[in-house]
């Protein structure tokens, strides 16, 4: 019998020993394709040599410095590194080690510096597993379901229909259901923030259209509400460029990093503008292990990578190599209803649970591919390589998921 809990959910029953870039290599010795990287998390793929490198090398000097008792060396360097690449909007830095931690924070800064208790979320996110974050989960009732009460003061507002067929239509909705919680649920006065995932990761791999996202920073500038940008998934490199709001020529109030910004290790990181850390209360924050040495140095060395010559030019190659790959088995297979998302965020919309659950099975017993699904209704099957990967594993996974195609037809 195991002694472990079972309130994990489980994509596979794979056992694994260890991983090197791409690919796992299970307790038997079977390699796998490891298309999920840890929930988008495994950027550098795994075992990165820079990245354990650093971590063993940080290990040797301490685990924990704890950020209240005294000011470790990396604190500063990892904010001055992510300074440089985070929007000009942002300099200043929270640490913490999980991304439900720092949307957590994002809120709790949002209503201390603006005075007001109430936060807008939009249809489809998902921004974490505590309570606060299953009250601004919209993704699915099994996120939530169980766990009532969920604290107050979280509106939801509308999020555009990736599968509608008149686009402007469905933006233009969706701004008019946001006026409407403007109008009818919480007050422009009383609405500390809006946070939004540039390119809502759990609800579906749906890119936020254009207009839409200009349309909700136009309403947060109106009102004084800040916009939070939620790039826990988005970040870090995954869309082709370090964030997903730089598509968009948008400045966030506050951004949200995790997942991908330290390769694996637990680290979260929150980032706003000095004028909006100054009225946040000294104490009225923290944590023990946040800003912890071990995850600075995970995350320096991350960065080192991310910003490496050619690093998010494979991103956009393989990217498109993807896409370019999954459209045309489109054009053959009418089970692919849409194929969405940038860079190496990517969705593949096929209408039906059942078929996404076939597809994902034969991928994993026959091309020794693992994928995950996504979305509200679980179908979409989501495309979240580790960054590093290459030419031939993108093959590999087209070839894999073609054939799935063809055997559950
Ligand atoms: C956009 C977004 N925000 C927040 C979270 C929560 O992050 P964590 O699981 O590290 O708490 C996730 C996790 O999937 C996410 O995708």
């Amino acid at each position: 019998m195991s002694h472990l809990s079972n309130v994990w959910f489980s994509v596979t029953d794979l056992r694994v020993a260890s991983g090197q870039g791409c690919w796992v290599t299970t307790t038997d010795g079977e390699r796998y394709l490891d298309f999920a990287a840890g929930i988008a998390v495994n950027s550098t793929g795994h075992a990165h040599p820079d990245v354990s490198a650093a971590i063993a090398a940080q290990a040797q000097r301490f685990l924990h410095a704890q950020v209240n008792v005294y000011r470790h060396d990396l604190l500063d360097p990892l904010a001055d590194l992510l300074d440089e690449i985070t929007p000009e909007s942002i300099d200043t830095f929270f640490f913490a080690n999980s991304g439900a931690e720092i949307t957590e924070a994002a809120i709790k800064l949002a209503k201390q510096a603006t005075r007001r208790p109430h936060v807008i979320v939009f249809s489809g996110s998902f921004h974490g597993r505590t309570h606060l974050g299953m009250a601004m989960t919209t993704s699915k009732t099994g996120y939530r379901a169980g766990h009532a009460p969920l604290p107050a003061g979280v509106f939801v507002a509308p999020y555009p229909d990736p599968l509608a067929a008149d686009h402007d239509a469905a933006v233009a909705g969706a701004l008019a259901g946001l006026d409407h919680v403007l109008k009818s649920l919480t007050a422009p006065d009383e609405t500390a923030a809006m946070i939004l995932e540039p390119v809502l990761g759990e609800g579906g791999y749906v890119p936020a259209p254009q207009a839409f996202l200009e349309g909700v920073v136009e309403r947060c500038r109106r009102y004084g509400i800040l916009f939070v940008a939620d790039e826990v998934q988005s970040g870090a490199g995954r869309t082709g460029r370090m964030w997903a709001v730089e598509h968009y020529g948008v400045q966030p109030d506050v951004i949200c990093m995790a997942k991908g910004i330290a390769s694996g290790f637990p680290f979260a990181a929150l980032g706003t503008r000095r004028e909006l850390d100054d009225r946040w209360p000294t104490g009225s924050h923290g944590g023990t292990y946040g800003g912890n040495p071990m995850g600075c140095a995970a995350a320096i060395a991350t960065i080192g990578v991310l910003r490496s010559p050619g690093f998010l030019d494979n991103v956009v190659a393989r990217g498109r190599q993807l896409t370019d790959g999954l459209r045309r088995l489109q054009a053959e297979h009418d089970t692919i209803v849409q194929v969405r998302g940038p860079g190496l965020m990517v969705g593949t919309e096929l209408g039906d649970a059942g078929r996404v659950a076939a597809v994902q099975r034969h991928c994993l017993e026959h091309g020794r591919l693992i994928l995950m699904n996504a979305g509200t209704y679980g179908t979409c099957l989501r495309w979240m390589p580790p960054l590093v990967v290459d030419e031939a594993e993108i093959a590999h996974a087209l070839g894999a998921f073609e054939a799935a195609l063809k055997a559950t037809a």
